[in-house]
């Protein structure tokens, strides 16, 4: 009924995502994938956990896979992809029409492009060194402090990035601990700053 009553309110397409059912009991992928393809969803997404799982197991690529055998509108595939090889695998083994990736980008932006050459077949783009992943944090950063009207809360609620992003740093533990603490966007400069002077100091000793 939501899917008809969104389809029938505007002329866009209608597009849905789904898991594969409320728990094991109720997991029935393909049933309700032709359930939202009947209402009106013109491309139906798939992260194939049940709601009761929440992010525990693995996705279930098979039923992405049976989901596409299924349907006739395009399926996307969502679930467990980290890197960009992750993407072509899934799908090589699911033949999927597109995918789609949540955590894997946590602090790692550049798995679209890295995903994108996988997909293509060409090379992979290499990762960034740490002065462009503080330059990209940086402007997230600026980003996400633009987008809410309390620059406070928003650098916050940003935190969680920037352990993110700075995770798996050399001797980055202490910069980590000090990140969780920020109120400012010039605190967080100071400390990326910081960093980085530091390790070159190291770099020339
Ligand atoms: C920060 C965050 C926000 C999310 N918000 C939504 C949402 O609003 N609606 C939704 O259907 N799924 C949401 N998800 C779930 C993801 O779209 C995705 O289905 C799930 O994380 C599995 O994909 P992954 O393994 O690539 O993370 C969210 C996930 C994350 C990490």
């Amino acid at each position: 009924r939501i899917i008809r009553a969104v389809d029938d309110a505007t002329s866009l397409p209608t597009t849905v995502k789904i898991r594969s059912g409320f728990d094991e009991a109720l997991r029935d992928p393909v049933r309700i994938g032709l359930r939202c393809q009947d209402a009106g969803a013109r491309a139906v997404c798939i992260h194939p956990r049940t709601r009761t799982d929440m992010y525990s197991g693995k996705a279930r690529w098979s039923e992405i896979q049976a989901l596409v055998e299924a349907l006739e509108v395009p399926v996307i595939g969502n679930g467990d992809i980290v890197c960009g090889e992750d993407a072509r695998r899934m799908r090589d083994q699911t033949a999927c029409a597109g995918i789609m990736i949540a955590r894997g980008s946590h602090g790692d932006p550049w798995i679209f492009s890295q995903a994108r050459a996988a997909l293509d077949g060409d090379p992979a783009p290499p990762s960034p060194g740490i002065v462009e992943r503080f330059e990209i944090c940086l402007e997230h950063a600026r980003n996400a402090i633009e987008f809410e009207r309390d620059r406070k809360r928003a650098i916050i609620d940003f935190r969680k990035h920037l352990g993110w992003y700075t995770k798996g740093l050399p001797d980055g533990r202490r910069l980590r601990t000090e990140l969780f603490q920020v109120t400012s966007l010039e605190q967080v400069e100071e400390l990326l700053e910081g960093y980085l002077s530091h390790q070159e100091d190291l770099l020339t000793a």
